[in-house]
């Protein structure tokens, strides 16, 4: 049985046909870099601080880093914030609310939401329907879509930002004849293509491909509608358990799908996880923290097992899950406790 990871491996299928479709031209090569564009559409400098929330990962931290101060949302002065990153965490859209709570502690400040696991009906309308909540909106086709790449930046009053203006033409060609030196790459090929690929993401070989196959908003449909057919696995049991702002989103298919599901569990998390990762090869054998709180300033966080939703995972091995849970009286009763 092979992994199921928690992000997709292979691309969601959707053949373009005649239908229209998002233009590659405002297609960037990743969701990270429009991080750092956001910093500068915004006009951020090293002196300015940008709140960050608590177990982001490093590649967050350091593409807000490469041109302004992350800060700890918890430890963000009020009189010297300039910015903060909101992040729907695994797609998990936190209410209006939460979002005027910030602006309503933070006055002034600009605020960049970090939307990349979140999968809408179509990003285009998502991106003009909250055009009012945050001053950039970025998207991952790679995280939603397993597209090989791919983010979107959507600038408030202005639209998507171009591919051009992030283009560097030398640095691309000077990363390139790295990754095709034959010497180098023998004896680095991991570790440089890793780094190449993963951290600076200059050139998108399999973005390109599947771009010029597929439709990008036939496959974000098809993936929202199997994301969601996943999520009706989880019982009533188990989403009543749930605080109300998760159990609106389950039931609201306007709202975008989200991608993983948490379960906080009775008993020793460690070991429950690496339990159901011999057993069904699902995830990886840890816990992450997820916070259950409808509030960006004030996170509840508890550590969780986190299930992936997209279309990789099949719906009876989610079933066995589900029922592994019951079975082992593992679910809690109560998140937000
Ligand atoms: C919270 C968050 N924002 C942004 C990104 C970057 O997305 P991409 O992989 O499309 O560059 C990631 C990637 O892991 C992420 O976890």
């Amino acid at each position: 049985m092979d992994l199921v990871k928690l992000w997709r491996n292979t691309p969601v299928a959707a053949i373009k046909g005649n239908d229209v479709d998002i233009s590659r031209d405002v297609i960037i090569s990743s969701a990270r870099q429009g991080l750092t564009k956001a910093i500068a559409i915004l006009g951020l400098k090293r002196s300015d601080y940008v709140g960050m929330p608590d177990y982001v990962g490093h590649c967050i931290i350091d593409f807000i880093g490469r041109k302004a101060t992350p800060v700890p949302i918890k430890f963000l002065p009020q009189k010297y914030a300039s910015a903060v990153l909101l992040y729907d965490q695994w797609g998990w859209q936190k209410t209006s609310i939460a979002r005027l709570e910030l602006k309503k502690k933070y006055q002034n400040i600009r605020i960049i939401w970090d939307r990349v696991d979140s999968l809408p009906l179509s990003f285009g309308d998502e991106a003009v329907n909250s055009e009012n909540e945050a001053d950039i909106q970025i998207f991952s086709l790679s995280k939603t879509l397993g597209a090989g790449g791919g983010g979107l930046v959507w600038i408030a009053g202005k639209g998507w930002l171009q591919q051009g203006t992030c283009l560097d033409a030398s640095l691309i060609d000077g990363l390139s004849n790295i990754l095709n030196d034959a010497n180098l790459n023998k004896q680095f090929y991991s570790k440089i293509d890793g780094f190449i690929r993963n951290e600076c993401i200059c050139n998108t070989p399999n973005l390109d491909k599947w771009l010029r196959n597929n439709n990008i908003n036939t496959a974000t449909k098809k993936e929202n509608s199997l994301r969601r057919d996943r999520i009706k696995i989880f019982d009533s049991t188990i989403m009543k358990s749930l605080p109300n702002w998760m159990q609106n989103q389950i039931r609201n298919d306007m709202l975008p799908a989200p991608g993983i599901f948490p379960i906080a569990v009775n008993g020793d998390i460690d070991i429950i996880a690496k339990d159901i990762y011999a057993k069904f090869r699902v995830g990886i054998p840890s816990v992450y923290h997820f916070n259950f709180n409808d509030s960006y300033l004030n996170p509840g966080w508890r550590k969780v097992l986190a299930i992936p939703l997209h279309s990789e995972i099949e719906t009876s091995l989610l079933v066995n899950i589900v029922r592994y849970m019951h079975d082992n009286s593992i679910v809690v009763n109560n998140y937000t406790r």
